[in-house]
């Protein structure tokens, strides 16, 4: 059977970098992309793939299940890679109940489709969730999370991934799914949206703008480039076992004011500005409400059992990134421009 893989969320970050590796690996797979275009979804991130022959964009909501059901007999879906979320942990403090209509009930908004769709032959056909390190909860210590880590998430994002996650499981344990999840470390790369802490450093460094640090910048983050997650992703996909979870991770540890550091250094030789300069515009703000201190993965199992492994050094991945923000003015002028203002200065202003 010839494989018709719906990919959601294919406009935002990551998801648009996966359409990308598979409409271009697998010209045997339909590739259909279900994204409702929120604020984070961008359908100039897939200039690449837009008239690609094995490619198919549709406008739909995760919440909305007639239209779930018409998407899947239309292109009669063989398998599911789930990206589709809210995935800001400041937007999830103001407005909670958004992360549990799409992330919570938009999944099973899916699952439901999914089940109803593949009845009679569900082992036939694959539910990937992907999901995040954040579901673990906070480090304060020296330890990683690994797959076996119990759940303890501790912002409304991360609590309603973690429902998310727990609702596949259990529609694979009640109901036989097929499913497989994976919880990866923090992804940095081109077509961020700003309001994350690389672009939005980048962007306001370019601007010469205040870099907002939460707190003393003490807290850790892991970071990957984008296209080593969408690698993970698809290795997951054509060889993780069902019923099995991968974390997907760097090996790169960061402290958030060394990052900004870093930032800064690069951009100020790449603009061509006296050394030093960017660093003047770092200011310590309030810190996040409930901020997690340490995210750590333990990315072994998918390296030992599929071989798969971060291909990029963090510097040369970060020199890719501010080299395409660089390159990309039109890109950045049309995210930043109308509501972005109103989330910025709502968030950032009196902080
Ligand atoms: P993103 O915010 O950039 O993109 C999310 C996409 O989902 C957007 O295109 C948006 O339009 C779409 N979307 C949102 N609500 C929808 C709805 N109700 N129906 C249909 N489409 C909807 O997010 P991202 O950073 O690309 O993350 C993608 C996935 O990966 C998320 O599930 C996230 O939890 C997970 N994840 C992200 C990271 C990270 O560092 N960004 C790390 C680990 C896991
Ligand atoms: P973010 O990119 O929002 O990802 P997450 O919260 O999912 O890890 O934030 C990364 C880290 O940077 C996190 O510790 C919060 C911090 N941060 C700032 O210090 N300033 C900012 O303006 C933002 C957006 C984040």
């Amino acid at each position: 059977m010839k494989k018709s893989i719906l990919i959601t969320g294919g406009a935002g970050f990551i998801g648009s970098h996966l359409i990308q590796l598979f409409v271009q690996k697998y010209p045997q797979y339909k590739i259909i992309n279900l994204d409702a275009l929120t604020y984070a979804g961008n359908l100039e991130n897939l200039k690449a793939v837009e008239g690609a022959s094995n490619y198919v964009f549709e406008k739909a909501d995760i919440q909305d299940a007639n239209a779930l059901s018409a998407i899947f007999e239309k292109h009669q879906i063989t398998d599911v890679i789930h990206l589709a979320a809210e995935s800001h942990v400041d937007r999830s403090i103001t407005d909670p109940l958004a992360f549990v209509k799409t992330n919570v009930f938009g999944t099973v908004n899916l699952l439901n489709t999914a089940k109803e769709y593949w009845k009679g032959n569900l082992s036939d056909h694959l539910f990937y969730h992907v999901s995040t390190d954040e579901v673990y909860g906070s480090l304060d210590d020296d330890s990683f999370f690994l797959e076996t880590t119990a759940y303890d998430p501790q912002s409304p994002y991360s609590a309603s991934k973690a429902a998310s996650d727990h609702f596949v499981r259990a529609y694979a344990n009640t109901y036989k799914m097929k499913t497989v999840v994976s919880n990866c470390s923090n992804n940095y790369g081109p077509n961020h949206f700003p309001e994350k802490l690389i672009p939005l450093c980048i962007n306001n460094i370019k601007n010469s703008k205040p870099l907002p640090v939460y707190g003393k910048g003490e807290n850790v983050r892991d970071w990957l480039f984008v296209k080593d997650h969408a690698r993970a992703i698809d290795t997951v996909f054509h060889n993780g076992k069902p019923g099995e979870t991968y974390n997907i991770g760097g090996f790169n540890e960061w402290k958030n004011i060394d990052i900004v550091k870093l930032l800064c250094a690069k951009m100020d030789q790449k603009l061509g500005r006296e050394a030093g300069t960017s660093e003047k515009l770092i200011t310590y703000v309030q810190d996040r409400a409930g901020h997690d201190h340490r995210y750590a993965i333990d990315a072994t199992k998918i390296q030992k059992e599929l071989g798969w492994e971060p291909s990029l050094q963090f510097e040369e991945g970060i020199e890719i990134t501010i080299d395409w923000y660089l390159n990309n003015q039109e890109w950045l002028d049309h995210v930043t421009s109308g509501a972005y203002q109103d989330y910025y200065s709502q968030l950032y202003e009196n902080r």
